[in-house]
This record gives structure tokens, sequence and C-alpha cells, in this order.
């Protein structure tokens, strides 16, 4: 019998978050007669105890609302955790507190929001004997096992927004307009926003360009009297034979970023026509989730409590041909989901002339 159940949001916060945690309250509490308890800051809140009892009134008015009311954090992993000691960073296992804290809250029931390093944390906790359910998100829509993560409709719009507004300046002073997109190690966020905002030349790290490639393309828009281009880069994109961008963050960690710069400054020096980089970073993760996101997050945090009610643990909701369906953590996590580069999208898009760089 599952009476209490704790619910935190795990790594890069995406819209439709505080939409996730208000259906799990609404119908824990509604439905099941539960009590839903909100662990603050993702699993750094389990380690530390940060539990604040969530009622109906606590997620009123949070279904448009960006963000996380829950906090998160992409660097508390309870099983590495980083603690400094003298001038080194050691990593501990802090995953026996987390247990402990869990029993001490009288929880009999986990649901992980989060992407694929939150599902992997919460896949440990279930081997460990805690139950979990996940929820997927992520702006980056490269979740394994499902059809797509909320947060990744809201982060295409704020992108296509974006290259529309480029095209309007790239075509008055006759630039190439260069737009480096997120997504990590997949370019969903480029191709989806590159065919929705029309661009010229979408560069994804599923498939490795070539700067001489996107020179032609833009050369040969050039001579058909189209004096402007737009380039829609991912962050995770990289030349053939090259490797992907990245920078240092304060705290010593591998970020990827920077490519938009590079393939820029290539295009001037090969072409000689003015470019200008926009990078349009973490917009894509902040503000109002659309209409879309909003649905699919209330069917995410429904199905998961559900779940939770029915006593299945160790599976994560997924979105598989339009249902939401329980689907073995083992199978979510450990892997990526990618663009295909002989799918229908690129395929489709490379016929109505699109260049990706090869
Ligand atoms: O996974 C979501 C994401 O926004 C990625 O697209 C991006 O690479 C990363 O998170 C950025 O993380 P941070 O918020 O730590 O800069």
């Amino acid at each position: 019998m599952v009476r209490r159940v704790g619910v935190l949001t795990g790594g890069g916060d995406c819209p439709g978050l505080n939409a996730v945690i208000r259906a799990i309250t609404k119908a824990g509490i509604m439905e099941h007669g539960m009590e839903i308890v909100g662990i603050e800051n993702g699993f750094g809140g389990l380690i530390h105890g940060l539990f604040r009892e969530l009622k109906s009134r606590d997620v009123s008015g949070i279904l448009p609302r960006g963000g996380t009311i829950l906090g998160t954090t992409n660097r508390d992993n309870p099983f590495a955790y980083p603690v400094e000691k003298g001038d080194e960073v050691v990593y501990e296992d802090r995953s026996d507190e987390c247990m402990e804290n869990f029993r001490r809250a009288a929880l009999d029931a986990l649901i992980v929001i989060g992407g694929d390093g939150s599902q992997s944390i919460g896949y440990r906790f279930y081997q460990k004997g805690m139950p979990v359910v996940g929820v997927p998100k992520t702006i980056d829509n490269d979740l394994l096992a499902t059809d797509v993560t909320f947060g990744y409709e809201s982060a295409l719009l704020t992108a296509t927004e974006a290259i529309d507004k480029l095209h309007t300046t790239a075509e008055s002073h006759h630039r190439v307009m260069v737009l480096e997109v997120m997504g990590r190690e997949a370019g969903w966020i480029a191709l989806g926003a590159g065919i929705a905002g029309g661009a010229d030349v979408i560069l994804i790290p599923e498939i490795p360009f070539k700067v001489d490639r996107v020179c032609k393309k833009i050369l040969q828009r050039v001579e058909e009297k189209k004096n402007f281009s737009i380039v829609v880069v991912a962050e995770g994109a990289y030349p053939e034979g090259g490797s992907p961008v990245y920078k240092t963050t304060f705290d010593g960690r591998k970020k990827l970023g920077g490519i938009g710069n590079w393939v820029a400054e290539e295009i001037e020096m090969e072409t000689g026509i003015e470019t200008r980089v926009t990078v349009l970073g973490h917009l894509q993760r902040g503000g109002t989730p659309v209409p879309f996101d909003r649905i699919l997050a209330t069917r995410y945090g429904v199905a998961a409590i559900n779940e939770v009610a029915k006593g299945n643990f160790g599976v994560v909701m997924c979105l598989q041909n339009d249902r939401v369906v329980p689907i073995p953590m083992e199978k979510v996590v450990g892997g990526n989901k990618l663009v295909d580069p002989n799918g229908e999208l690129v395929t489709y898009a490379k016929e109505i002339g699109t260049s990706f760089g090869i």
C-alpha cells in the first residue's frame, strides 16, 4: 500500500516540469488519497533531507509556469558527490544517506522527473531497493524509448522564433546568420527548428560536416540572388575529422559550446560574406510550456502516480505511439536517442534543398 510519495526534479530544467508536479500532486491526493512530498533541488535534497509536503494549494496556478517550484541541479549525484578536500575535489558515495532519509521521511515511493542522468541515478536507487518511477524530461529530446520528452516542443518554439527574427535582419544586411542551439550530443533541436524556420544549412552531431560544403551552399544562394543565409548549428556538431567544441565551467567541468563561433569564422574567411553568430543558450529552457508540453506533462504526471499506485516500480513512463506506457528503466538509461541521418526528417529536408554540410 503506497501512502506517501516523494517527487523530485533533476538535471537541467525545462518548460513543463511544474505541470508534471501539479498532475502528480492533484491525482495523488484526489484520485489515490496519497500524501505527496516535494524534494528540493533534485537529488541534493535527498542527501540533505530537504522535504516539504505538497498540498493542492501549493500546485495551484503553476501549470503555465516555467522552471520548477522544487528547484533542481545537475551536479549533486549521490553516488559520486563532489567534496572539496584541500585543493582537490573527491567524489563520495552518499547514496546510503539518501536511503536513510527516504525511510525517515516515511516515503513509500519516489518519482524522478529528469533526463538520462537523473534516470540513471533513479535506476541505481531502484537497484538498492527504493521503489522508483521515472518521468522523462529534457529539451534535448534524446531519451531512449520515448517518442518525445516534454520541454522539447517549447524549446523548438523559442529556437524557431529566433530563426524567424534572424531571417529578417539577415535579409536586410545581406549577411549569414549562424544560430547555435542546445541539444548535447543529439541534433533534435537544430533539426526541428531548422526545418520549422526554413534554415538553409543545418549542422547536427549525427552528421559530421565539411566547411567547404557549407560555404558552397551559401555561395550557391548568392548566385541565385539570395544574398543572405541562415545556418543552424547544434552545440554538439563538429566537422568531419574534428571534434566537438567544449568550454570549461568555473568548477572545472566540460560543457559543449562554441561551435557556432568557429563555423561563423570559417564561413567569413572562405566566402568573404559578413557573418554574425547568436548563441541561444538557456532561453531555450525558460518560459512557459507550449500547450503540447502542458498536455504531455500532465499525461506523464498522472500516468506516473497511477503506476506508483499499482506498485509497478523500476519503470520510466514513456510515450510510444501516442500512449503513455511504463518501460523498464534499464531500457531507458545508458544511451541516447539520436537523429537518424537516413531518416525521414533529414531526407525530406535534403529534398527541399537544406544542406547538412555534406
Ligand atoms: O540537457 C539540457 C541542456 O540544456 C543541454 O542542451 C545543454 O548542453 C545543457 O543542458 C546545459 O547545461 P547547463 O545548464 O549546466 O549549462
